[in-house]
């Protein structure tokens, strides 16, 4: 049987990261120009109920247009969800920031028209949990909008990302995040359909070219 809506509530204090938490604070309120862009477009043109998932610090809050109607926000870390609360007061449309976790949402199914996932599908411990639940709360033909980093195409960048993943220290100085993951191949995989996807290059520091290939787009989710 599915879990109800109130057994699914609140993380358990699974997610806790209290130092890139605050180092995430920190390199958001320096954001390059060009990073805010990636934000601006990722959320172009959404409307209705928006889910935010993983949402942080609230850095993508500025950037909904209006004719979203409702974001919620879910952040598990518990640094990051107090920032997403103070900064959810100062957003131009409504926000409610929860405590959950992306493969437990706490969404009756189909009740939302589009979610976003900004750098997170690097981090969740279940890439594919995490898609499927996505899937389950996102009504039939809405959107997943994604912005993530992913597995390089060039070969050599590409085995640097997977010795850092398997060596462990990328995920331990970067909050779990994994560098070699085929994001784009796990969201089809889930059962999306990919509309549009580009390919960018982003290093906002040079310690970040492990992570530079990134991946901007929309996927349907078709019935
Ligand atoms: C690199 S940060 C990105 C934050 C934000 N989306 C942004 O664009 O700035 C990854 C986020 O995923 C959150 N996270 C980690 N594990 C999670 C999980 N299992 N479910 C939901 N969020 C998770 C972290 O707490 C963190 O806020």
């Amino acid at each position: 049987m599915a879990p109800s809506t109130s057994e699914r509530e609140g993380s358990g204090g699974a997610v806790r990261n209290p130092l890139f938490a605050r180092l995430l604070v920190r390199l958001r309120r320096n954001e390059p120009p060009e990073h805010l862009e990636y934000r601006r477009e990722l959320l172009r043109g959404l409307s209705g109920r928006v889910l935010d998932v993983g949402a942080g610090d609230g850095a993508n809050f500025p950037h909904f247009p209006s004719s979203v109607t409702e974001v919620i926000a879910v952040e598990p870390e518990p640094f990051l969800r107090e920032r997403a609360r103070e900064n959810a007061k100062h957003a131009a449309v409504p926000v409610n920031v929860v405590d959950a976790l992306a493969d437990r949402l706490p969404l009756e199914d189909a009740t939302v028209d589009a979610a976003v996932v900004a750098l997170v599908l690097c981090t969740v411990p279940d890439q594919a949990a995490t898609l499927r639940e996505l899937r389950r709360v996102i009504r039939a033909g809405g959107e997943l909008r994604f912005f993530e980093h992913v597995l390089a195409r060039d070969p050599t960048l590409a085995r640097v990302q997977r010795v850092l993943e398997r060596s462990g220290c990328w995920p331990l100085v970067a909050g779990g995040c994994h560098p070699a993951r085929d994001t784009a191949a796990a969201i089809t995989t889930a059962g999306f359909s990919i509309e549009a996807c580009r390919r960018l290059s982003v290093k906002p520091c040079p310690l970040a070219f492990p992570v530079a290939p990134h991946i901007l787009g929309t996927a349907r989710n078709t019935p």
